[in-house]
């Protein structure tokens, strides 16, 4: 958690300034779409891909992360979904989850697009409606679109059959992989492998939520896998603003009107929380 480290610090005036100038943005816009990748939970303790510590740092993502890896070999590709599904089902949501969380469901305008597989944003927004005082129908609304599928999801390889999994992952050998109950053909995680296309449907909704938005609010990401990479610029093009919070610069900085230097635990409840809420998750530096 290098980068993490680095940029835990005290706020200086020019942060303060730019997270104002972000806020005042945010207020008055009228669609927010926010789009968020590893950094955002990596204060969880969840590994990001890239960086000193990332893991593409100690693992070859073409040995784990594609359909020909699959297709050579699932037991090792099992191996270690299974080990990803442990560490981050051990992880809780941060201060930056819970504020994005509070942000979707009092703002019908704001939507959250991700492309974690970690589940943290849900398990912020079942934590947010079980405190506060939400309309109704807000936390279906509120439900992240998510680009690269679920850890905690399988997909059948016979009938596409898709389900709900948290079971631990057993293997040891292929014959203990797991199955499909309905065809018995491999199981394999429901997320996007290198060289995959996003389901159309989902990526559709993403790109109508940037070219709608008035602001782009980018958290967490290296900004360096496309499609994701390329919503801020779809809002750009279409004459939105982006912002950016990341403790690094990034390829989208360059776009960014506003580039706020720091962890997205630190920054987004300053951003996003507001003054009737909670101020359990506000940050004091
Ligand atoms: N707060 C905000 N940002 C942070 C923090 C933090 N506490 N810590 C690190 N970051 C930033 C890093 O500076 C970096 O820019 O988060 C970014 C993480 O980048 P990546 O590891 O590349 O993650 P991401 O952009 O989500 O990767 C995209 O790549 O391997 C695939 O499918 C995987 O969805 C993933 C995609």
């Amino acid at each position: 958690m290098e980068q993490t480290r680095r940029a835990d610090r005290t706020l200086s005036m020019h942060d303060l300034h730019e997270i104002d100038q972000a806020r005042r943005l945010l207020d008055s816009a009228r669609g927010i779409l926010i789009l968020t990748g590893a950094g955002v939970s990596a204060e969880s303790g969840v590994p990001t891909f890239r960086g000193p510590d990332g893991l593409w740092k100690s693992h070859r993502p073409e040995a784990l992360a594609t359909p020909e890896a699959f297709q050579a070999d699932p037991r090792l590709v099992w191996e270690w979904y299974g080990w990803r599904k442990e560490r981050v089902g051990a992880c809780r949501p941060n201060a930056a989850h819970a504020a994005i969380a509070r942000l979707t469901l009092r703002n019908a305008d704001a939507r959250l697009v991700t492309q974690n597989v970690d589940g943290l944003h849900e398990l912020a927004l079942e934590e947010a409606v079980s405190e506060g005082n939400f309309p109704g129908d807000s936390a279906a609304r509120a439900a992240p679109i998510r680009l690269h599928g679920s850890l905690f999801r399988t997909r059948c390889t016979g009938c596409d059959n898709r389900t709900s999994d948290r079971h631990p992952v057993e293997a040891k050998s292929e014959a203990s992989l797991p199955r499909c109950r309905k065809c018995a053909a491999l199981l394999r995680p429901d997320v996007v492998w290198f060289g995959e296309g996003l389901d159309p449907e989902i990526l559709r909704q993403a790109m109508e939520r940037a070219e709608t938005a008035e602001v782009c609010l980018v958290v967490g990401t290296s900004g360096l896998v496309h499609p994701a990479a390329s919503l801020p610029l779809l809002t750009r093009e279409s004459g939105g603003v982006v912002v950016e919070v990341n403790p690094e610069s990034t390829p989208l900085t360059a776009i960014a009107v506003s580039s706020i230097r720091g962890r997205a635990g630190q920054i987004l409840p300053r951003l996003l929380t507001v003054e009737s809420e909670p101020s359990r998750n506000r940050v004091v530096d």
